[in-house]
């Protein structure tokens, strides 16, 4: 493959910096390359630096970009989503609509339960050619990296077809997929009244059986769904057989989700909306990373949101990302994510923009490959259609990228 340039960035939005997720001041500094240019080989980045250090560079051999006056960014890279599921819930977002809340929902046997329902008579096929169909989605809005769950199947056949549709999208698709085991999602119909049994399966024959399949593992750490005990059995079995841990934690609920997730030394805690000072002072003494999901409180119509400044000031190392599902999140959006960050989590444009690039890289053990365009990282990068890269969470509801590259191959471009 011969060199790559691309020129002409308004702006080249490196994030260059130290080789470790940013905490306090250091997520408002994006290391911008004005008029900026960069040098990509077999796919990975050589070389960031001005147009007048880059362009004497270019030959005859070299394939050039033009960015042509807009800003370049290291594409987002989601690290909470469930993109793999049968069917949708439009009609649970109409019943909301007129009043129902989620838990309502849920308990009348729909919710997350209706969704495993339709996965459970969805096919492989099926449910990849739906996968695909979002993952278009991702990639218009700049998305080039997913962390992606199982949580729909609930049976030991059903969670393992859900990973195998997340290896083959990984395999065969211009995302990079990272594959987390969440069999822990919810107690299916059949073992309702007996969690236990439940749990024992989760331990017993997913485990095990997934972890070829599963980089980490996740559970929804919830009263009334998996206590904190249930939590801490099934992820400290998880631990054991070598499996990362991510944890639902203190969403709908306070219940020290935060502190189990500390206490196993997970790699990142979830949802957050609850959780108070101790939990944060927690996360804070294991280095957890905590991963906002504003998305999910906005299409639950909810104002409670996470305490983004109280967890930066704490030192953490706050991760955003879209939590893509179909019941609290039915958005693919990282640009809306960014909006509702600066307008409901008071976070600066410029911290949001490091928790959803180089902190969720880090979150999800992909800080040397990506989330910054830094020399031996892959070239995942955008074109976004504005000069300025703080008009991305700005102008909300726009889908601003004009061409997307994975790995410096074009992945997407607008027509
Ligand atoms: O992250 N809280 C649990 N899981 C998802 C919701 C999944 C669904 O509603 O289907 C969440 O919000
Ligand atoms: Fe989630």
């Amino acid at each position: 493959m011969n060199p790559t340039v691309v020129v002409g960035c308004s702006q080249l939005v490196t994030l260059a910096g130290p080789p470790r997720p940013r905490i306090r001041e250091e997520m408002r500094y994006l290391a911008v390359v004005e008029n900026g240019a960069m040098w990509i080989e077999n796919g990975r980045v050589v070389r960031t630096g001005t147009r007048a250090e880059i362009e004497p560079l270019i030959t005859a051999e070299t394939h050039v970009i033009d960015a042509k006056g807009c800003a370049v960014l290291p594409g987002f890279v989601d690290a909470h989503t469930h993109p793999v599921f049968g069917g949708n819930r439009a009609d649970e977002f109409e019943k909301r609509a007129a009043g129902a809340t989620y838990q309502e929902i849920a308990a009348a046997s729909g919710g997350i339960r209706s969704t495993v329902r339709k996965t459970r008579d969805a096919t492989e096929d099926s449910l990849q050619a739906a996968a695909r169909r979002y993952e278009e989605w991702f990639l218009r809005g700049g998305t080039t990296t997913i962390e992606a769950k199982s949580g729909y199947g609930l049976t030991l056949d059903d969670e393992l077809k859900l990973l195998r549709v997340i290896r083959r999208l990984n395999d065969t698709g211009p995302i990079r997929y990272v594959p987390t085991f969440l069999g822990a999602h919810e107690i299916p119909d059949e073992f309702r009244g007996r969690p236990a049994d439940y749990v024992d399966l989760v331990l017993d024959e997913m485990l095990p059986a997934a972890r070829h399949l599963a980089a980490y593992c996740d559970v929804f750490c919830e009263p009334g769904i998996f206590s904190i005990d249930q939590s801490r059995t099934i992820l400290s079995r998880a631990k054991s057989l070598g499996y990362g841990l991510r944890l639902h934690a203190d969403q709908l609920s306070l219940s020290g989700g935060a502190q189990l997730a500390a206490e196993l030394g997970a790699a990142t805690a979830d949802h957050l909306e609850r959780a108070d000072a101790a939990g944060i002072a927690a996360l804070a003494s294991a280095a957890v990373q905590p991963v906002l999901l504003p998305a999910s409180v906005y299409a639950l119509g909810s104002n409670l949101y996470p305490d983004a400044r109280a967890m930066i000031d704490a030192g953490l190392a706050i991760v955003l990302a879209t939590d893509f599902n179909p019941g609290s999140s039915p958005t693919p959006s990282m640009a809306i994510v960014l909006s509702l960050a600066s307008t409901h989590l008071r976070m600066s444009p410029a911290e949001a923009i490091s928790a959803a690039t180089i902190n969720a890289a880090w979150s999800l053990g992909l800080g040397p490959e990506t989330g910054s365009l830094e020399p031996g990282k892959r070239a995942d990068f955008v074109i976004h259609d504005c000069a300025d890269w703080r008009e991305i969470g700005y102008f909300f509801g726009v889908e601003h990228p004009r061409a997307v590259y994975t790995g410096g191959v074009l992945a997407y471009s607008r027509a």
